[in-house]
């Protein structure tokens, strides 16, 4: 244990030697040589600049050199060595810290295969920044026509949003991604205005007109290091050139160095032109334009005091049309510009030509100093939360966890990190890590603080691992976290008091066995904590341990008084409320904005955009499937369309919209909006991410846990309340006809609404029941006195419910296969006249639960399920009992806290007796049928089953 601390001590050093190599130096600049071995870099000898490994900017790929034949003096020593990715992840990413959020940044990477891996293949693969796509190099195209020694230089100019930027090589399956050097360039924030957060800018070309000398202009001449390719005076253009200083304006937007404004072209001819040529490439990656949009920057300036009467004026044509329609006259000396803001474009495959020609009025030929043309690519995808980002990344670094954990966590979609689950947005907002699971990764050391910062977690697996030390009680401080799977560690210490909080709520589900050192039962806590103590001991200055347990007595001391201070406010307050009172204002806020959106008619176009072209299925019904979406703002939604081969699901599906747009209750699926668009419709509701109550209570639900008793009574209670409210809130009342637990869904709070609207019925007549033609309902649920008479009323939702809670008791299905179908009400009513009244409980429940609750609660199942409707109890009646049963658990749950520990499968609750409820079963039942017709009822049903039900 006492490694712990030093080890950590000593990784956060050598990262922080890392972190220091991987900085910029002190202009700002990053210079990466990638692929060269060892760990010391180098200054160029042309720009003085000092170059650096890999070390700190990535962890996958190995090093290189090109083939020999190809270091030659005329290659630049940056392209000898390479770092490729073979046998690595699909994508590799180099990570460039300490930068500035909001800046703009020019990024250059450089690529030389020069047949370094000797397969003679060079390679198709991606560029990404960040998350956004920018770039597909195609080496096959470039070596074929210059040689497989050419460099290919990509440059782009980006606004960087967080205070890092990633460079991501992605292998499309088409060779294996490398790169040959990376560098980083600070730029001013005021310059190149086209490149914005929405936008980057791509480099196509940039080219200095009529250099003195062959060479680039680069750094130090250019402050920014851009690199200034030379361009010759071709047979028909001459040069002109001055020694004196060319200005930039006051608000210059490019900071043009001097040295490429001193030199420009101009035609021999004066009535020709200085041009420029460029191929549109195509990039098929942006699906959302694939033709390409072109910014360019023309840069002029006079380089000669002109004869008295002599005018020199400029006309810009591209395609032959006036691109600026009126001429212009650039100062003596002064730097004058001509740029578009907004790209333009042509057809995917199209030849640019530019042309600079003198004007009408003009008596001496045009000229141009230098040019730059850009291709704009899209940057508006948001990578993940940035807090999210750290954490994990912090967790990565701490657990060494490399699978293909490299940029960003979960963008994009294809590329999200294994063992994350992430909840993504239209493109409001971030995506954010909503599970983590590690379990069975070989985890070592504590568990990480960083865990407790990934806010929107629901789920966190870190089972069977070899994690020692406490369990942080910040875990508790985790608003959505709903399973917490800390079984097979060696984790020691007791279960924190937040945590347990949370697991009485019923808003936690943790997992912790075998744990041989954990406390769940007070014995074998105290020999496993001597046996760490000692350890202690040895390196613990015994009066420092003196304070600190006399601190730690006082702090204790008046915890203990505020708990119970605490405690008393919370017997005033009602238990409902303290029940829902954990969840972030963050999931507050979501619902707020679904209430606003409510009955919001779509267009079939809009739900392609909010389902992203109806990727993801949730589900699927018998009007057709139903889709994941986000709405604008962020909101998840679930879109149910029908599908066009159902054409009597018109009805239904009309039925349903109008019942939604009319009625609002909390515990029903409240519906944002729906689409009657041509022949789509379709129905967008909130989303309910724990899926239905079915999944749950056959143990299949996402994160396989088993609903406690609590739990199971609130999600009894709230989906009586939204049946009460069809029945008695609504004017006409309204029949849902197929109650089920597939039609009862749960949100991230496991809170309970009932669904699928599509078969309800409103009553039209005061007799209280309507005929129809055709029996609707779903076996195993079906009222039999409907089935009977074909005449659905309330009470046949009552019987469905019945049903539904013997399925939340027994935590079997409506129908049992085994040993012969039968009807889960008939075959508990089997049990029970038998005597054996044990197998009607989940035993999964571990006997940790009220029995008088479960026991009222069997009792309102079987009153539910009278084959007389006239029997049946009404929903306001089954709502008055559930709140009940409520208030017994809750007395039960207290039981258990007052002993200090609270842990399922415990033995805890094995001192209420099954047989002391047999003997006492009348008293019980006279207790609990307050409300209900005649307690006969229950006798007749109870003592004698009968037939009736398998009708
Ligand atoms: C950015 O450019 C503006 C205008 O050219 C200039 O005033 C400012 O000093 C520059 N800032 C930096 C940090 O170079
Ligand atoms: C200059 O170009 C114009 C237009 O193309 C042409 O008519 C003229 O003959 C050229 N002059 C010379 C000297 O080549
Ligand atoms: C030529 O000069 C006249 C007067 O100065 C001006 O109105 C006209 O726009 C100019 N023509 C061109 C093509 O710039
Ligand atoms: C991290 O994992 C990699 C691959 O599993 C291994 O090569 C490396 O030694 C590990 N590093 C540490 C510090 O454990
Ligand atoms: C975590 O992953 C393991 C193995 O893939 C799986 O068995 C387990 O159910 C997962 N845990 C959760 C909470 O989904």
């Amino acid at each position: 244990m006492a490694a712990g601390p030093w080890l950590l001590l000593l990784c956060l050093a050598a990262g922080a030697v890392l972190q220091a190599r991987a900085q910029p130096d002190s202009k700002g600049f990053i210079s990466i040589d990638c692929g060269l071995s060892g760990n010391t870099g180098y200054v160029s000898e042309t720009t003085k600049l000092s170059y650096v490994t890999d070390a700190g900017f990535i962890d996958a790929g190995t090093n290189h050199d090109i083939s020999d034949e190809f270091m030659t003096e005329y290659v630049d020593k940056l392209s000898y060595t390479a770092r490729s990715f073979a046998g690595a992840g699909v994508r590799n990413c180099y990570t460039l810290r300490s930068l500035v959020s909001g800046n703009k940044y020019l990024i250059r990477a450089t690529f030389t295969y020069g047949n370094y891996d000797g397969l003679d293949r060079p390679p198709v693969f991606d560029l990404y920044i960040g998350v956004n796509y920018w770039y597909t190099l195609d080496f096959r195209y470039l070596t074929k026509y210059y040689g497989i020694d050419e460099v290919m230089v990509k440059e782009a100019i980006v606004v960087v949003p967080d205070n890092f930027v990633q460079v991501c090589l992605v292998n499309i399956g088409d060779g294996t991604p490398f790169i040959s050097s990376l560098e980083l360039r600070p730029l001013n924030r005021t310059h190149y205005p086209q490149a914005t957060v929405a936008q980057g800018l791509s480099l196509d070309s940039r080219l200095n007109f009529g250099p003195m000398t062959s060479d680039i202009i680069r750094y130090p001449d250019d402050p920014y290091d851009r690199i200034w390719d030379p361009e010759y005076a071709k047979l028909i253009w001459t040069e002109i050139t001055t020694t004196q200083k060319v200005r930039n304006l006051d608000n210059d937007l490019f900071g043009v160095p001097s040295a490429v404004l001193q030199t420009a072209v101009m035609p021999l001819n004066a009535s020709k032109s200085v041009w420029l040529l460029w191929d549109s490439e195509p990039t098929p990656k942006h699906d959302r334009d694939p033709t390409p949009g072109y910014i360019i920057i023309l840069h002029f300036a006079e380089l000669e005091v002109l004869p008295r009467n002599a005018v020199r004026e400029l006309i810009v044509l591209l395609d032959d049309k006036p691109w600026f329609t009126t001429g212009f006259t650039p100062g003596y000396l002064y730097e004058t510009v001509a740029y578009n803001t907004i790209p333009f474009t042509n057809n995917r495959d199209h030849l640019y030509m530019l042309d600079v020609v003198a004007s009408g009025n003009a008596t001496l030929p045009p000229y141009l100093n230098a040019a730059e043309v850009f291709s704009v690519f899209p940057t508006t995808d948001l990578g993940t939360d940035s807090q999210d980002v750290s954490a994990i990344t912090a967790i990565k670094l701490k657990y060494n966890v490399t699978r293909n954990w490299m940029g960003d966590p979960c963008v994009p979609q294809t590329m999200a990190w294994d063992r994350l689950t992430c909840s993504y947005t239209v493109d409001s907002s971030h995506p954010r890590i909503t599970s983590v699971n590690l379990s069975s990764s070989g985890l070592n050391g504590d568990i990480s603080a960083s865990f407790t910062k990934l806010k929107a977690v629901t789920h966190l697996d870190l089972s069977n691992n070899n994690l020692i030390g406490s369990i942080p009680d910040a875990l508790s401080q985790l608003p959505s976290l709903t399973l917490l799977d800390l079984s097979g560690n060696q984790l020691s210490g007791s279960i924190p008091s937040g945590l347990l909080k949370r697991i009485r709520e019923g808003s936690l589900n943790l997992r912790y066995g075998s744990n041989q050192d954990l406390c769940s039962n007070g014995n074998s806590c105290q020999t496993h904590s001597k046996k760490n103590n000692k350890l202690t001991l040895y390196i613990a200055v015994p009066a420092v341990l003196l304070v600190v347990i006399v601190l730690v007595t006082i702090i204790l001391i008046w915890f203990l008084k505020r708990k119970k201070k605490g405690s008393m406010d919370n017997s005033i307050t009602p238990q409902n409320e303290t029940i829902t009172s954990h969840p972030t204002a963050n999931v507050e806020a979501n619902y707020g904005s679904l209430r606003r959106l409510e009955s919001r008619r779509f267009t079939y176009k809009e739900l392609e955009k909010i389902t992203n072209n109806f990727q993801q299925v949730l589900g699927q019904g018998g009007f057709g499937y139903v889709y994941n979406g986000f709405l604008e703002d962020g909101t998840q939604v679930a879109v149910k369309l029908r599908s066009h081969s159902s054409n009597q699901g018109v009805k239904e599906f009309l039925a349903e919209a109008e019942i939604l747009t009319r009625i609002h209750h909390m515990n029903l699926v409240s519906m944002i909006g729906y689409c009657m668009d041509g022949e789509y419709m379709a129905l967008v509701y909130e989303y309910m991410s724990e899926g239905t109550l079915q999944e749950h209570i056959q143990g299949s639900n996402r994160s396989g846990a088993c609903l406690s008793w609590p739990q199971r009574l609130r999600i009894a209670l709230e989906s009586a309340q939204g049946l009460e409210y069809l029945h008695k809130g609504c004017n006409p009342p309204i029949i849902h006809r197929d109650v089920k637990a597939t039609n009862i869904l749960l949100n991230m709070k496991l809170e309970a609404r009932i669904a699928d609207f599509g078969l309800s019925k409103a009553f039209t007549g005061n007799d209280h029941h309507v005929s129809t033609n055709t029996l609707v309902g779903t076996p195993g649920y079906a009222d039999p006195e409907y089935q009977a008479t074909m005449q659905p009323t309330t009470k046949s939702d009552v019987y469905s419910f019945g049903v539904v809670l013997m399925e939340l008791v027994t935590g079997k299905p409506a129908i049992l296969r085994e040993p012969v179908p039968v009807n889960i009400i008939r075959w508990a009513r089997q049990q029970l006249a038998q005597g054996n009244i044990e197998a009607v409980v989940d035993g999964r429940m571990g006997g940790d639960y009220d029995a008088n609750s479960v026991w009222k609660v069997v009792d309102m199942a079987l009153k539910c399920s009278a084959y007389s409707s006239m029997q049946r109890p009404t929903m306001t009646d089954v709502v008055a009992q559930l709140h009940e049963c409520i208030q017994l658990e809750i007395g039960h749950v207290e039981d258990y806290a007052n002993t200090g520990f609270y842990t399922h499968g415990s033995n805890n609750g094995q001192n209420m007796s099954y047989d002391s409820y047999t003997t006492d079963q009348s008293s019980i039942v006279s207790k609990t049928t307050t409300g209900y017709e005649t307690e006969q009822n229950l006798r007749r049903v109870t003592i004698h089953p009968t037939n009736q039900v398998a009708r």
